[in-house]
This record gives C-alpha cells, structure tokens and sequence, in this order.
C-alpha cells in the first residue's frame, strides 16, 4: 500500500463501518441499508458502507467504545445507550410517557433541542448526525401484564439508563441492564422474566417465542442518534462529506417514515405467531401505568437537568403533573 502509485492509492475507496445491533428488518436496519445505497451510488463508488447488523461486530457497549478508536465509522444506538458516553441528558427521552405520539417527539428529535443535545457528543470526540425512530414501547413477560402491580418482582432487561432503571422500581419491579444481543438467551434461560422494546424489535429477535404475553402499554419511546467519529467525518473531502450529509438527510426520513408502520406489522406478526399473546390496555388500565410510573420525573432530575425538562415539555405540551 505504501508503495503503490498515487492513482492507485486515489482508487481505493473510502470505508465507513456502520455498526448496529438490530436486525435488517427494522426500522433502523432499513435506515443503514438505505444510506449505503445512496452514499455508493452518489459518490460513484469513492465511498463504501459496510453495514454490521445484529451485533455482529460489536455488542452495545463496544460498539461506541470502537467509534471513539475509530475502529468503526458510524452508529445509531438507542437514546438510552448515551448515558454511560457521560451524556445523561439523552436519557430524557426514556421518561415514561413523555411523547404521545410521533408528532410530538419530533418537535424535540428534529427541532432545535434534539440539536442542541447533539452538540453535547462533540466533546466526546463525536458528531450526531440524526435522530431516527423506531418506536414505542411494550412490556412482555410469562404472566400478562394488565396492571403494574403484575410486574411487582419481576426481573426486567433494560437498556443501560438510569431512568429506565427509575422506571421499572416505580412499578415494583427488578430492572437488569443487559446488551441487545443477549436478551433472547436471557429471556429463555430465566435470567431475566420480561423485558420492554418496540414490536419491531420483539418480532424481529423472535421474544414473542420466549415470551407469553405483550402488553401494548406504549409506555415509553425508543429510537437512534446516528452518530459519527468526529475527526473522520472532518476529514473527509468536502464534495463527499456534502453528498454524505445529504443521503443521511435523505436515510433520516426514510427512517423516520417507515418505524410506524413496521411496528404496527409488526405487533401484527406477533399475533400471528400464536405463541406471544398481544394485549390491549383499556383507558382505566393505561391510567394506572401512566400513575404508577409519575414519581420517575421528579426522581429524573438527578439525570436530566429540570429546565431542559421545562424545555421539552414546553415544546411539546406535555405535563407530566397531568398523567
Ligand atoms: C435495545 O437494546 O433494546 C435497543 O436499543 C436495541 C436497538 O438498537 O433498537
């Protein structure tokens, strides 16, 4: 290589390592498929994304450490994975019912706070790029979840966040953090009792085969910053970092408008399975969760600082005095 003549070296293509732990078949999946087909065909082939689904080549936690070595390019873990970065903040988005719906999240995700919470990645040597969706939560576990009191003692996965943590002590329940890749094993060997994700992600790591019951509580919202290693992206060329930004622009909202219905597929395909019970809450039921889980935002503000609280839900109308 180091003696190959300039032309040839000039030939070799850019490489970008997008990592992630879902499968190809979800929302984000789709997304990282997406951005390489446009970073490829536009730039003519001076750039290669290679796409790693499904942990396969860092779990959770490795997969940031190897973006700040530079081992891999670009990312896009779940907001609730920014906390051990040093950037707490980001566990904002995990406050129980704090977006009733798409509309109201993407008041913050593509509005001037969602930004304002990526510049906080720069001094971590990383750029966020864009928000992604996926979707909202679920609870699943051997026994039915109607109430939150049936969740009372029971071993729950979460994503590594303090809030999530928050939350699941709020309804009686143990939380235990555990990387993606795991959960399946988990689930089925008893190490843990339930867990909560999108339907995407319940149906596409097959949970409905190792769990009973999921309950569409819809209690809380998980999606992605796509993140980049920072000294990499400012140094790319200045015509392939202006064509890349503009495929992420374009990947973002082709993320962000196809997360609804493939969770709706989804939860749909959980039904159809026959294995996983899907369970409707009524109004009644939803209030007791909604009520069961409000001690978390006063508890949160050793997390999230209570102004960007005020913050967001000025932008958004919520009120979680309201629930
Ligand atoms: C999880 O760990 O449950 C999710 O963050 C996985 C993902 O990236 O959607």
């Amino acid at each position: 290589m180091l003696f190959a003549p300039a032309i040839l070296r000039a030939q070799q293509p850019i490489v970008i390592k997008f990592s992630h732990v879902v499968a190809p078949n979800t929302p984000k999946g789709a997304a990282a498929e997406h951005f390489k087909k446009l970073a490829e065909e536009r730039t003519q082939g001076r750039v290669k994304v290679e796409v790693y689904p499904n942990s396969q080549l860092y779990k959770d936690k490795e997969e940031l450490e190897a973006l700040q070595l530079g081992s891999v390019q670009m990312l896009a873990p779940s907001l609730a994975k920014f906390g051990p970065l040093g950037a707490k903040e980001f566990e904002l988005f995990d406050l129980p019912y704090i977006f009733g719906n798409y509309e109201e999240l993407h008041k913050i995700t593509q509005g001037p706070i969602g930004q304002g919470l990526l510049k906080k990645l720069d001094s971590k040597g990383i750029l966020g790029l864009a928000y992604w969706d996926n979707g909202f939560k679920d609870m699943s576990a051997n026994k039915a979840l109607r109430s939150p009191a049936d969740a009372k003692g029971l071993k729950m996965r979460i994503q590594s966040s303090k809030i999530l943590e928050m939350q699941m002590r709020a309804i009686g329940a143990i939380p235990q953090v555990l990387a993606f890749s795991e959960v399946y094993q988990a689930l089925q060997t008893g190490v843990v009792d339930g867990t909560e994700n999108p339907p995407s992600n319940f149906y596409t790591q097959k949970f409905f085969e190792v769990q009973k019951f999921m309950t569409q509580t819809q209690h809380g919202y998980l999606g992605y910053a796509v993140i980049v290693n920072k000294p990499f992206w400012e140094g790319l060329p200045a015509d392939i970092r202006k064509t890349l930004d503009q495929a992420m622009k374009e990947s973002t909202e082709f993320a962000n408008s196809v997360a609804r219905k493939d969770n709706e597929d989804a939860t749909e395909a959980v039904r159809k399975s026959g294995k996983c019970q899907v369970l409707a809450l009524t109004p009644a039921e939803r209030l007791a969760w909604k009520k069961a889980m409000t001690p978390v935002y006063a508890e949160a503000q050793a997390r999230v600082p209570k102004a960007l609280m005020d913050e967001v839900f000025k932008a958004t109308g919520f009120d979680p005095a309201k629930l």
